[in-house]
């Protein structure tokens, strides 16, 4: 129990400490951004099969990505027009690096794909994370909460897999914890914007659901019973994630 509160800390003074940037709305490109870390993961892990043709789709889903944010109004993202052609140059950046990745993957050029790996990573996505993402304190703690469920489902399903119930347990458990820490009013209002209680209310139901389906998943890993298990994961997609979206998303 100690062990997952060290854990949460940092997660807690993020998400109470960032407020939700102005009125902007972020949304699209969070999407977007997680679609970036998708195609990018993709990318190597392809390569790592020898799928050049997975890795070739995977970077052509990057470049026109980049081509398509090139087009949005930057003030609508919250941003200072005047950096506008900066935010450009990182986009047509990907938009070129992608390319060649694109390129490397048809002649099956592994060592080139590798390089372009990271030289994508270095030159568009950190070097505009720094400049735009934490100069400009983007970080939404939404998104964090978000992206972290959805590792501890991809844990759960990969021990589930594997038959590793230790580790359908163990991604069980971060997933009711987090959802335990986001059920904390201030923790509601601040990184998802409720201002009224009776919505938070609402959330807060949504996230009892989830956080009870998270725990039948921890019972039934460590007696071992998957098809329990597996029924607890659907129910949770279901009552919880689902559920939540259609009413707050
Ligand atoms: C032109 C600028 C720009 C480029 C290029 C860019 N990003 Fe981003 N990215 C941002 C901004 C701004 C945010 C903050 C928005 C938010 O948190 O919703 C962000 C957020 C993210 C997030 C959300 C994570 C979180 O915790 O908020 C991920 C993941 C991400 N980027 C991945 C990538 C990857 C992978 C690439 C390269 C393939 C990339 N980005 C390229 C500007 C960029
Ligand atoms: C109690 C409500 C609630 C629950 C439960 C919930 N979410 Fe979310 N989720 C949200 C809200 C609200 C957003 C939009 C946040 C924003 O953009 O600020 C969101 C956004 C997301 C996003 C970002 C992409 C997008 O479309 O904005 C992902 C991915 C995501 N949720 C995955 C999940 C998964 C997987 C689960 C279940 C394991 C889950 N969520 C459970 C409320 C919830």
């Amino acid at each position: 129990m100690k062990a997952h509160c060290t854990k949460l800390l940092p997660v807690l003074v993020i998400a109470l400490g960032i407020p939700l940037t102005g009125t902007a709305d972020l949304r699209p490109l969070s999407r977007a951004m997680l679609g970036n870390l998708q195609a990018t993961n993709s990318i190597g892990e392809s390569l790592a099969v020898g799928d050049y043709g997975a890795v070739a789709a995977a970077a052509e889903d990057l470049r026109n990505r980049a081509r398509k944010i090139r087009g949005w109004k930057v003030d609508d993202l919250g941003f200072n027009p005047a950096g506008k052609a900066e935010f450009d140059a990182y986009l047509k950046l990907q938009e070129e690096i992608s390319d060649k990745i694109m390129r490397s993957a048809r002649r099956e050029d592994s060592r080139s794909i590798v390089d372009g790996l990271g030289e994508l990573m270095t030159k568009a996505c950190l070097s505009c994370h720094k400049n735009f993402r934490d100069r400009q304190g983007m970080l939404k703690s939404s998104t964090l909460f978000m992206t972290s469920f959805v590792s501890s489902w991809r844990e759960m399903n990969r021990g589930l897999l594997l038959n590793d119930y230790s580790l359908v347990a163990r991604g069980a458990r971060s997933l009711g914890s987090m959802g335990r820490v986001m059920s904390w009013d201030p923790i509601i209002e601040s990184s998802f914007g409720l201002s009224k209680a009776a919505n938070r209310e609402k959330f807060r139901k949504y996230l009892h659901k989830l956080i009870g389906h998270a725990d039948k998943v921890e019972e039934a890993a460590t007696r071992g019973e998957s098809q329990l298990i597996q029924q607890s994961i659907t129910a949770m997609w279901n009552d919880g994630c689902i559920a939540c979206h259609g009413e707050f998303r």
